[in-house]
């Protein structure tokens, strides 16, 4: 397959190219686009075939379901078979942004889409170029992250390409995702409010308006191979780069001792900036130290960046859970296969 690249830098000007990639969309085709959290492998959601051909390109367990993603939050009621409080008073307060809401489906949603449950995922991104996309196509976009499963989420345009060239008809290229981890994930199912998945939206942000908000073990610990995952996403091997990550739990000393003294000589640290002066092996940055979004937006690509450059082992500091904080942990847990050393 031929995969065309439309490069986007002003939404006037290259409108030729968006209403280029929102027709192969309408016409039941596979899109990577950028949103404001990770580039979405995107794809019509009510097209089963379409929906398909996304589990196919990614090599995604067909029992993941995607979040359906909406230029408008009118337009929830023709997908859900039921709307709490809570799913209106959260919107207006945090969409378009980076919060999907699960609640209940109605029977037009295909099971494709929905992995099997009966319930939707909803996401109204804010990116500019997304929402526009979504408005040409006139359609409800699936779109998972446009990495192969397993790997690093995308957060450049170049990473959707590495990742899935030749498998889609198209990527457009947005620049880089400004929040850099995936959208906060949470469950209004059965009048509860749950966090699936951590994000830019916090569990503390969402209880102010609902009440409560409840965090699932799943996002701290790792689940027995018994358990069942409200998230099915929870469940599966994560950002995971070739390199073996283990977090070094340890104050800015400990760390940097553990990596001078401690680290085999071909280890790499996946270190903040303001340690980089301080150690005396290869790095990879992390972003800064008290600034958990700079983080999140460097997470993704550190990870793919310690295999492009060789790295066999890299000890990743542990980042605080303060904020967005708690999703760069959340990610990096998983991409450190739950390898932790105290230090
Ligand atoms: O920021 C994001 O959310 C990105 C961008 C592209 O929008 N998308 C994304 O999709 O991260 P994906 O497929 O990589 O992750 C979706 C997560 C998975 O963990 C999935 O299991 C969970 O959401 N999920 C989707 N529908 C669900 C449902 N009905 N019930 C429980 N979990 C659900
Ligand atoms: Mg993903």
């Amino acid at each position: 397959m031929q995969t065309q690249i439309f490069k986007i830098t002003d939404l006037e000007a290259d409108k030729d190219k968006l209403k280029k990639a929102a027709d192969i969309l309408a016409n039941g085709g596979l899109v990577a686009i950028p949103t404001e959290t990770v580039y979405g492998l995107a794809a019509d959601f009510l097209n089963e075939e379409a929906v398909k051909a996304i589990f196919q390109a990614k090599g995604r367990p067909s029992d993941n379901p995607l979040i359906v993603h909406l230029a408008d939050v009118k337009d929830a009621e023709k997908y859900a078979s039921e709307l709490p409080e809570t799913f209106y008073k959260l919107a207006e307060r945090f969409c378009p942004g980076p919060l999907t809401m699960i609640v209940p489906k109605k029977e037009c949603v295909p099971t494709a889409t929905s992995g099997g449950l009966d319930t939707v995922a909803l996401r109204f991104p804010s990116h500019p170029v997304a929402r526009e996309i979504i408005r040409l196509c006139g359609k409800g976009l699936a779109a998972p992250s446009a990495n192969r499963s397993g790997s690093p989420s995308p957060t450049e345009a170049e990473h959707c390409i590495n990742d899935m060239f030749g498998r889609i008809d198209a990527v457009v290229d947005g620049g880089s995702c400004t929040i850099g981890v995936e959208s906060t994930v949470v469950s209004l199912v059965g009048g509860k409010v749950r966090v699936l998945r951590p994000g830019a939206v916090t569990p503390e942000q969402i209880a102010e308006v609902t009440g409560e908000a409840e965090v699932d073990r799943a996002v701290t610990n790792k689940m027995n191979d018994n358990e069942q995952a409200a998230s099915p996403g929870m469940k599966y091997k994560h950002y995971a780069p070739s390199c073996k990550v283990v977090i070094v739990c340890a104050d800015d000393d400990g760390y940097r001792r553990f990596i001078n003294e401690k680290a085999e000589d071909n280890a790499y640290a996946l270190c903040f900036e303001e340690d980089t002066a301080h150690i005396n092996k290869h790095y990879v940055v992390l972003g800064r130290e008290e600034d958990e979004l700079s983080q999140a937006q460097a997470l993704f690509a550190s990870l793919r960046k310690l295999d492009e450059l060789g790295a066999e082992i890299a000890y990743a500091r542990c980042p605080s859970q303060e904020g967005v904080g708690l999703a760069v942990y959340n990610r990096l847990l998983r991409a450190a296969a739950f390898r932790t050393i105290d230090a």
